[in-house]
């Protein structure tokens, strides 16, 4: 009696691995098959180290090739025990947030790069993708969420969530959003004192009503103060995007934005940098870059880095108007602003897959394939 390979494989689909949905030849456990007349040796992995799971393996391995390929077959199975490794970034610290898939960290070492640009033009352009999104602006310096959302006067209602009263956030453009500006008058100086902020912030993220949200932006107050240890410890951050202008005071602190991500009391996985002001291109000479501010300065800081780089925004009028009458640049469709700003988000969607596919599953990312502009959601 000769065994064909193909017949054993065959037979072996019929084996679901546990949790996974797929069959242990899809999922990559079988490592190797070997037939020497009327032998088969099977080598497998299988990532629970429990003896019980061993043993039910090898019988539904024994009974399935026995069954389906040659009941007489003398049968090997190696089985290797293959752990999956803890990842060394982005353990899951504070509280987890129910219904809350990913929370992207925007932030820049320096003030007046572009944070609060790049975050709203990112939350309309996920949304547009078809993601659920919602923004928590953090700046307590100087919050700016509700002007660019046009949402200056608005104030957040309260719901009631099974008995409890929880904040609900406003919304506009598909974006939710929460922001210490909707607790403070638009003329007043906000001089929040660390432990009031760090109160403010906790309400807005677990006394609110987010619902579902694919992302969650959260636009940090420029710098690298305690505030930022406090929101990175409170809440399980899925990655960081560090802004930053090609601008060498820019990307000194840029650096030290990443390394505080990267700094073991908080250790946030870096999604990578964004290069914004890149350049600056007038409308009637369209051919034209101007580098105001150096040329590729974030890029190269992200090589030297060694953390990928998201993608340059240039410098444009339109972007800073649209942040002024609160409807983000992105919006405008088929202009080179929306392009670039679809890039960016396309790269940082990308990174967080990629950061999900190192995580345990409950943490991980629903998001499985990107076609273009519109990203595909298994849910
Ligand atoms: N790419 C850009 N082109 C033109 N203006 C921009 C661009 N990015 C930001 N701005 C403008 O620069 C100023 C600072 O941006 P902002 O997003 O508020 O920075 P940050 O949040 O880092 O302090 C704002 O007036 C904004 O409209
Ligand atoms: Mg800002």
């Amino acid at each position: 009696m000769k065994i064909d390979k193909k017949e054993v494989l065959r037979a072996l689909e019929h084996i679901t691995v546990p949790g996974e949905g797929q069959n242990m030849v899809e999922s990559g456990a079988v490592k190797n098959i070997q037939i020497f007349g009327d032998e088969v040796e099977v080598d497998i992995t299988i990532s629970n180290p429990s003896l019980q799971a061993r043993k039910k393996t090898e019988v539904e391995i024994l009974k399935i090739i026995h069954r389906e390929v040659y009941e007489k077959a003398k049968i090997k199975i190696n089985i290797k025990v293959d752990a999956p490794a803890k990842p060394k970034t982005n353990e899951i610290k504070g509280k987890p947030l129910p219904g809350i898939q990913n929370i992207i960290a925007v932030a820049s070492g320096k003030g007046g790069v572009g944070k609060s640009t790049v975050t709203a033009n990112l939350a309309v352009t996920l949304a547009k993708m078809g993601f659920k999104v919602g923004v928590l602006d953090a700046d307590i310096y100087g919050p700016s969420m509700p002007i660019m959302f046009d949402v200056p006067m608005e104030k957040p209602l309260a719901v009631n969530v099974g008995g409890k009263s929880k904040m609900k956030p406003v919304e506009n453009y598909g974006v939710k959003l929460l922001s210490i500006g909707f607790f403070t008058q638009p003329d007043q100086a906000v001089i929040w004192r660390g432990p009031m902020a760090a109160k403010a912030l906790n309400q807005m993220i677990f006394d609110a009503h987010w619902g579902e949200l694919d992302f969650m932006l959260i636009d940090l107050p420029p710098g690298t103060g305690d505030i930022h240890l406090s929101i990175m410890q409170a809440m399980p951050v899925t990655g960081a995007v560090v802004v930053s202008t090609p601008q060498n005071v820019a990307l000194a602190d840029a650096r030290k934005g990443v390394a505080m991500f990267q700094q073991d009391s908080i250790n946030v996985p870096v999604l990578g940098i964004a290069e914004n002001m890149a350049y600056f291109t007038p409308e009637e000479l369209p051919d034209n870059k101007y580098y105001i501010f150096g040329k590729e300065g974030a890029k190269n800081l992200a090589e030297d880095l060694n953390v990928p780089f998201l993608g340059e925004i240039p410098l444009v009028q339109s972007i800073r108007e649209a942040g002024d009458i609160g409807r983000p640049a992105a919006m405008q469709t088929a202009t080179p602003v929306e392009e670039a700003f679809e890039n960016l988000t396309k790269n940082v969607v990308q990174e967080v897959v990629g950061r999900n596919k190192s995580l345990p599953p409950t943490e991980a990312i629903k998001i499985t394939t990107m076609a273009g502009c519109s990203v595909v959601k298994k849910k």
